[in-house]
């Protein structure tokens, strides 16, 4: 096949596993099979059965995704998977696939931070982020505002981390404080359409004048919603779980909306990328859309499907990563459970050296 390779990526790192094939900017078919049900019941998600899960699902999700692109194994070119952050059971399963896939078909490995995966995903509807780019990353475990320019070439700059809790860890808690199904955020999202924001007075942590610009908090917030819970229980009436459910949602959208906008503005760049598990929030995406368009800032969100973890998204970083001329990933690459967000490849240093 001419022109750019057909990249397999491969995602595993929560309790999603996901596949994904993108040749040259075009996702050709993916697929993904979840464990969440088998962790409802123990209100989050256990690694040791999210990793069984992913033995049992990836070679059928693999086999999915290529029917899809209607393609055959040996039409990949390269192999893409998320080495981290992640648990790290779960990691193993999807790298140790990948390096099967990889030797066997004879063909190059990159190892990618699954993060950077959630910022690819944009490219897959509207085509190359421009650069550079301000990115805000939501997810269950990272809350992120970065300035991003090449994605697959240049080190990520953190403009801003969340201090404590990731806003979509916020949703999960107070979801189980109200007592609602596991996920939160989309019983959260779901159970918000009948309720009243200004019902319940929450704060908007960080966001004095006098406070870091693009830093967010979240577990005080967190405390204040299971503060009025308690309250409501105590005096003997149960919480009205739309109004909660609102006004959190109106808070975590509010400040994170606010600061997102504020570092376009403040850094002179007109587009703005929303992504990760938490950018299917409808609220957070029609409250993005008024403020950027008030703002004169061109705003890039996946498609809903492509916001929550997948194997789409690290087929897209790995084909820019390839189209870009980085070096793969050796065959001895280990897994990095907490890997830190600088580059969109995951490649040890010393291999790189070594080279
Ligand atoms: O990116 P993701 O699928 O996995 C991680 O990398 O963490 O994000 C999962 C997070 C969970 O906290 C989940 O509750 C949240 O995304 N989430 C949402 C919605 N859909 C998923 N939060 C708010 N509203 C939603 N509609
Ligand atoms: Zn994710």
């Amino acid at each position: 096949m001419a022109g750019p390779p057909v990249v397999l990526g491969i995602e595993s790192s929560c309790d999603e596993t996901g596949a994904g094939l993108v040749r040259d900017g075009v996702l050709l078919g993916h697929a993904v099979a979840s464990s969440m049900d088998e962790h409802a019941r123990y209100g989050g998600v256990v690694p040791e059965i999210a990793a069984r899960a992913h033995v049992h699902a990836m070679a059928p999700v693999v086999q999915e995704a290529l029917d899809r692109a209607g393609l055959a194994l040996t039409d990949i070119g390269a192999v893409a998977v998320t080495t981290g952050p992640g648990l790290s059971g779960a990691l193993q399963v999807g790298l140790a696939a990948a390096k099967s896939y990889a030797f066997s078909l004879g063909v190059p490995l990159y190892g990618v931070h699954h993060l950077a995966g959630h910022v690819a995903a944009a490219t897959l509807d509207g085509g190359p982020l421009p650069n550079p780019c301000i990115v805000l990353i939501v997810s269950g475990g990272h809350t992120s505002l970065l300035l991003v320019r090449d994605l697959a070439r240049d080190p990520i700059v953190h403009l801003g981390d969340t201090l404590d809790d990731a806003a979509g860890e916020c949703f999960d808690k107070v979801a189980r404080i109200l007592r609602l199904p596991y996920p939160g955020g989309p019983a959260i999202d779901r159970a918000a359409r009948d309720g009243d924001p200004k019902a319940v007075r929450l704060p908007r942590p960080l966001s004095g004048p006098n406070d870091p610009r693009y830093a967010f908090s979240f577990s005080g917030l967190k405390t204040a919603a299971a503060r009025w819970v308690e309250a409501q229980r105590a005096a003997g009436t149960e919480p009205h779980v739309p109004d909660a459910a609102a006004a959190l949602q109106e808070a975590i959208a509010d400040t994170l909306t606010r600061k997102a906008v504020r570092a376009c503005t403040d850094h002179g760049i007109d587009t703005l990328v929303v992504v990760g598990g938490v950018a299917a929030n409808s609220r957070i995406r029609a409250l993005t859309e008024r403020r950027c368009a008030a703002a004169g800032i061109t705003l890039r969100v996946p498609a809903l499907r492509l916001c929550t973890d997948n194997g789409a998204m690290v087929a897209a970083i790995g084909d820019l990563l390839v189209r870009s001329g980085a070096r793969p990933a050796p065959m001895d690459i280990s897994i990095d459970p907490s890997a830190p967000l600088e580059y969109a490849a995951l490649t040890p240093l010393a291999a790189i050296r070594a080279a």
